[in-house]
């Protein structure tokens, strides 16, 4: 397949990791609540490389990012997560600082939030070098965060020379899943889309376009394309940055002819918290928020899902605040776990709506990236994935 990263591997397996350092980049920005871990689906999933470097007898610094903090909060810092490693038979060392990290001899050392570092956000060059002085080997699996341009992920592996860098299993595992949506997914290919960032959505659209998909437009990204057909959205959501762009997509007869649309919506009297009622899509009230799809669209979509052999959902439809505004895109997620098909759910919103909805483990795949897997599927360019692809190239 034509894109840089698609053939990446791990190269753990060749190399000698016993009694060397290894500095584990990792995404370990889990959903925490009042110091508790809400969904560790993230920290399970790095569980593989940790224990393969263990098994191996190297050393590991574990750096990763925790939420967005603006100042050096306790909410945001990496201590939280101290529990779960022990839960799991993992002891390990704290480090405040770098130098900390440095010396320490544990087997496992855990940084505090590289965020609570100016250098990390900032790129900065003598920050990515000093924490290159914490390993030996530099391991990056933080696949949910490789769409950043941050000194842990883009400067600090050029520390090492490419025989000591390489990525993880984790990000193994997202390549191959992924990359079977982006080479001759099994047809018919069903992709659900809907929720916010619609300039994140635009490229993927196209990117599975080639692949012969067929896009059901979904809320509320759905309603940028009724505005640029000119069709009543009411007071919906409307991103007004991208109609151009939506415009283009929908003049073009074929693609056209990809994108689906719902028959009918859930739809809120004025605002998000007003009254909810069913509309069919051509009586959308021009003082009404469209929230959902109404019960045809929901039989529509499950009759495609039904047929389908490659499905990608990405829809984080509803409120969570209004629990009954969740109840059609559940039954989409149900329709999507009892399915044949190759299915993968990608977008941290989406993921959460699958553990939420109880049907998370009958998904063939779930992607642990966000912005990441969408940018994956968009075959965008991903700075920190760029350290290991030194010897192919980008060509
Ligand atoms: C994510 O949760 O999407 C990643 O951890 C990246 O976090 P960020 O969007 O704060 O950079």
């Amino acid at each position: 397949m034509n894109y840089f990263y698609a053939k990446l591997t791990s190269r753990l397996p060749q190399s000698d990791l016993k009694n060397k350092r290894v500095l584990l980049r990792a995404d370990c920005n889990v959903p925490i609540s009042k110091g508790l871990i809400k969904n560790d689906f993230r920290l399970r999933a790095l569980l593989p490389t940790l224990r393969f470097i263990i098994e191996k007898k190297g050393r590991i610094v574990i750096a990763t990012h925790l939420g967005r903090p603006k100042k050096q909060e306790p909410e945001f810092s990496t201590r939280q997560l101290i529990p779960w490693f022990e839960k799991n038979n993992l002891h390990l060392e704290f480090a405040q600082t770098i130098d900390e990290a440095k010396k320490s001899t544990a087997q496992i050392v855990l940084l505090e939030n590289l965020r609570f570092f100016a250098g990390e956000l900032n790129n900065d060059a003598d920050f990515a070098k000093a924490l290159a002085s914490c390993g030996d080997y530099y391991v990056c699996d933080a696949f949910g965060t490789v769409h950043r341009n941050h000194a842990s992920l883009t400067q600090t592996p050029l520390y090492f020379s490419p025989q000591y860098r390489t990525i993880g299993f984790l990000i193994e595992r997202e390549i191959k899943a992924l990359n079977k949506l982006l080479d001759n997914p099994a047809q018919p290919f069903l992709v659900l889309l809907g929720g916010n960032k619609i300039e994140t959505k635009l490229p993927l659209i196209k990117s599975l376009l080639e692949q012969d998909a067929s896009i059901f437009l979904l809320p509320a990204l759905v309603f940028t394309f009724l505005a640029a057909q000119n069709k009543e959205a009411g007071k919906s959501l409307i991103d007004e940055n991208e109609l151009a762009a939506a415009k283009k997509l929908l003049d073009d007869k074929k693609t056209k002819e990809k994108l689906l649309f719902p028959i009918d919506y859930l739809i809120a009297d004025n605002d998000a918290n007003g009254q909810l009622s069913f509309f069919k899509a051509d009586t959308f009230p021009a003082d009404g928020y469209g929230i959902s799809v109404g019960p045809e669209t929901v039989s529509l979509v499950t009759q495609k899902i039904a047929s389908a052999r490659s499905i990608f959902f990405n829809a984080a439809v509803g409120f969570k605040e209004r629990p009954e505004t969740l109840l059609p895109i559940n039954k989409i997620l149900s329709a999507l776990a009892q399915s044949n098909a190759y299915t993968v759910i990608g977008g941290g919103d989406s993921v959460e709506y699958a553990f939420d909805a109880g049907v998370a483990e009958q998904i063939k795949f779930l992607s642990t990236g966000g912005g990441a897997a969408l940018a994956y599927l968009s075959k965008a360019d991903l700075p920190g994935l760029d350290p290991f692809i030194t010897q192919s190239g980008k060509s």
